[in-house]
């Protein structure tokens, strides 16, 4: 078992270089498979999320390699085999090898996919997809076997925006015959790049980044060069860090529009924010302005970045309001936040903070990535140590943690236990 350990109260100045997105390569690693070529995948971070994805091509007997940031993976030999459930459970993004292995072979079996306790999380609208394009989908216990004779284009509108619905469905399209729409897509700039990547390889999407996206089915995908875009969360995530405690801390290799939402709440609430064409400069303030933010899909506030903003607001003077709309157990942390000293209470998916509170060190948990985020955070801002056990959450989203912070003047350690 890892804890992490942070002597918290320190100013953070200097430069935290972004990495690639997450929720990007953990959809586009799975989306390789759709060719029989060889794909390099470029800023593909590593992290534990990612190295469990190319442990899933390992069981398909997909080759995959690491050469100078780039992940190459080579499905020449490939085989439709059951990706073994251990695999399959230790990540959500699992699921995306359903789109792609029906896309490609008309047919996979799989066993649930695991991932962040921070809600129901059903694939009802995946499924509701796949059997629009002719699968036929069945369950059985804790495992589902989608197949179809023939894929044909659809149109298919999601109840809900989500993400993995709108990858999922766009990966087992772009080999289905004729055309499929997809109305109430996400619209996250992640899809975006998966759509992209697809695009490279030979696919025909357009409107990605819409609600509607179209996609003209094609025989056949083959070999491309790919770049992941960098990882808005991480990014929001440090910038947050840099509103506690830093000075003219540089967020550097991001995309600022991607964060419109963010940048524009850290504003109102008075940090001092230096953006440039690919990074954000920001400085603590000691005297922040309470705020309500409501999480909402894309362009609204991420629910990602839900958990960290919590602990900058508890650093606010006067109350302030976080409704969580997306996922219905994402309050998680605030326990842990109110043993560090905050004064929050939560009610109908939302949390009240009574700030201005100092925060105090002491022994938390990270119940989940974001949450763990939160932890980290807050960990930055109090006052003595700050212990953080399962951190093995935290390690699956956030690429070489200890030695950004570190970089930048934290006092932060990775302890095995
Ligand atoms: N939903 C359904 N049925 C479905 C699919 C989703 O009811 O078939 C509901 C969910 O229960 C949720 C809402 O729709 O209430 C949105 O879910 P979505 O499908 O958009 O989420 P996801 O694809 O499972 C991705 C990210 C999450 C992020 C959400 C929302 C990945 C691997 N995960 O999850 O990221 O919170 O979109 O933006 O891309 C994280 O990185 O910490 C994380 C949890």
């Amino acid at each position: 078992m890892k804890i992490m350990k942070i002597e918290g109260d320190r100013k953070l100045t200097g430069t935290i270089r972004v990495s690639g997105a997450k929720n990007a390569s953990v959809a586009i690693i799975p989306a390789a498979i759709l060719t029989d070529e060889e794909v390099t995948i470029c800023n593909v971070p590593e992290i534990t999320d990612t190295d469990a994805l190319c442990d899933i091509l390992s069981d398909l007997n997909v080759e995959t390699s690491r050469a100078s940031g780039s992940l190459i993976i080579n499905p020449k030999n490939m085989e439709n085999v059951e990706i073994k459930e251990d695999h399959s459970k230790k990540l959500r993004a699992s699921y995306y090898f359903m789109g792609a292995l029906l896309g490609k072979y008309k047919k996979c079996s799989m066993f649930f996919p695991g991932g962040c306790s921070i809600g129901a999380r059903p694939i009802d609208l995946h499924l509701k997809g796949f059997e629009a394009l002719g699968a036929v989908v069945s369950k059985n216990k804790n495992k589902y076997t989608v197949e179809a004779k023939e894929l044909k284009g659809a149109n298919i509108y999601l109840d809900i925006a989500s993400v993995g619905a709108t990858i999922n469905i766009m990966l087992a399209a772009v080999r289905a015959k004729g055309k499929t729409i997809i109305d109430n897509a996400a619209k996250e700039p992640e899809i975006v790049n998966v759509a992209t990547f697809l695009n490279n390889m030979g696919a025909k999407i357009t409107g990605a980044g819409t609600s509607r996206i179209k996609i003209e089915g094609v025989d056949y995908l083959h070999k491309c060069f790919h770049e992941v875009i960098p990882d808005r969360i991480e990014a929001g995530s440090y910038r947050r860090m840099g509103a506690l405690c830093g000075e003219r801390l540089k967020v550097d290799k991001l995309i600022p529009e991607h964060l419109d939402s963010l940048l524009s709440k850290l504003e109102e609430i008075g940090i001092d924010l230096e953006i440039g064409q690919d990074y954000v400069i920001v400085s603590k303030n000691d005297h922040i302005k309470p705020t309500t933010i409501k999480t909402a899909t894309y362009p609204g506030f991420p629910t990602d970045l839900q958990q960290p903003f919590t602990v900058l607001l508890t650093q606010a003077d006067g109350k302030s309001k976080v409704v969580e709309t997306i996922w219905e157990n994402r309050f998680m942390h605030i326990s842990y936040l109110n043993k560090l000293g905050s004064d929050i209470t939560v009610k109908n998916q939302t949390a009240t903070i009574e700030g201005k509170t100092a925060l105090k060190g002491t022994e938390v948990v990270a119940t989940d990535l974001r949450a763990g985020a939160a932890m980290v955070a807050a960990g930055l801002v109090a006052k003595g140590e700050t212990t953080i056990t399962n951190v093995e959450h935290i390690l699956r989203g956030y690429e070489n943690i200890i030695e950004k912070l570190t970089d930048v003047g934290a006092k932060i350690a990775l302890i095995e236990v």
